[in-house]
């Protein structure tokens, strides 16, 4: 394990979900949260950029697979590096996709409530007759809009339960994790969400507790004073766009999980992008796809991603058998 020391700049972003995603993003997420029946809140923090970020993996965690790594996670708990992330579907496309990146090997998903199929994807799971012990199932609350602690508490329990129904469909009576896609509007709330995942995680209907699009002071919220902590940060991650930190986060210990990888909600990669991942890809016959992928990992990251496509599906797990060199990391750490 390498470890680089690397200067952070700390900027004052105005992070409103409104403001850094994409507008196609922005309304399908919409469409889902309108599904969902909550609204966004919008909150303002701070992010850390990373002018330079050349850590091998995340300290807080240790890769043991080289083939499909499975990280351990700061509580213990085994966490394959890609996973397929559920986007805005009708429950039979959720079904059909699940079938297939089980197909060609995913065992980690994520099930947003925001894609709003979770019940497409628990009949997948349990149609696949995979042991429930093999698999990784994460799902999430929105629960941003409330504020104050007490109806932040309940709105996430409210949200959790709602998952374990959905899920409960394909038998899925425990998560292996569950986040909460965005921090309320205040640390007060964001303890009330919080400690809502406290309780869930005591009544062991979840493993693992964490959190997505938390800025670090959003994250100093909940570390102050959480008894069971969170272990893994979702944010937005790729070659194109990555304001946040993934060695900030792994000194809190959490692994960054990218989503949007390859782009996707934050904007698809223009061909400035493509080509140059194409270019470094070409002496390790590897695609465009692999070595973004691949350039996530080796900062230290892990991803969730998604296609329709099978042969995307199975370019996309293969990315841990070849290694970009450090010249080519800086290239593709000044490409954002
Ligand atoms: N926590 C949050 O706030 C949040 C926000 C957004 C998304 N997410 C999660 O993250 C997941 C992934 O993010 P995302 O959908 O925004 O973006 P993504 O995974 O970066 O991009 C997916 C797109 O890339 C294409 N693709 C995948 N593999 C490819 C390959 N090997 N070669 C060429 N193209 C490829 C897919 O098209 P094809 O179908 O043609 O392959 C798809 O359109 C979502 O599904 C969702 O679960 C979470
Ligand atoms: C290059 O990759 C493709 C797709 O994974 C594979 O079919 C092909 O055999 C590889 N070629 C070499 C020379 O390794």
């Amino acid at each position: 394990m390498i470890s680089v020391r690397f200067i952070a700049l700390v900027l004052i972003l105005a992070y409103s979900s409104h403001l850094t995603f994409s507008l196609s993003q922005i309304q399908d997420r919409r469409k889902a949260i309108q599904q969902a029946g909550v609204v966004f809140g919008a909150s303002t923090g701070l992010i850390a950029i990373p002018t330079r970020s050349s850590v091998a993996l995340a300290e807080s965690v240790i890769v043991t697979n080289k083939i499909n790594p499975i990280a351990t996670l700061s509580d213990g708990s085994k966490f394959p590096l890609a996973s397929f992330g559920l986007q805005v579907y009708d429950d039979n496309t959720a079904y059909k996709l699940t079938l297939t990146a089980l197909e060609v090997g995913y065992r980690n998903f994520f099930a947003s409530v925001l894609a709003g199929n979770q019940r497409g994807f628990a009949k997948a799971i349990k149609e696949s007759n995979i042991p429930r012990e093999d698999l990784y199932i994460c799902g999430s609350v929105v629960s941003n809009r409330a504020s104050g602690f007490d109806d932040s508490k309940s709105a996430t329990t409210k949200g959790w339960m709602r998952n374990m129904e959905a899920f409960g469909v394909g038998g899925i009576d425990y998560l292996d994790q569950i986040m909460l896609d965005y921090p309320g509007p205040s640390c007060d709330s964001i303890r009330g969400q919080w400690s809502s995942f406290e309780e869930m995680h005591a009544q062991k209907l979840t493993k693992s507790i964490s959190v997505s699009n938390f800025n670090l002071d959003q994250l100093d919220c909940v570390l102050k004073t959480a008894t069971v902590k969170p272990v893994v940060n979702q944010l937005p991650y790729n070659v194109a766009y990555h304001p946040g930190s993934v060695t900030e986060n792994s000194k809190r210990g959490l692994l960054v999980q990218a989503w949007a990888p390859l782009g996707g909600s934050t904007g698809r990669f223009d061909s400035r992008i493509k080509d140059a991942c194409s270019l470094i890809g070409k002496q390790y016959n590897k695609s465009y796809a692999q070595v973004a992928l691949r350039w996530i990992i080796q900062n230290g990251g892990s991803f969730t991603t998604q296609s329709k496509n099978k042969d995307h599906f199975s370019e996309d797990l293969n990315v841990f058998d070849f290694e970009l060199t450090q010249n080519e990391m800086q290239t593709l750490n000044s490409l954002a």
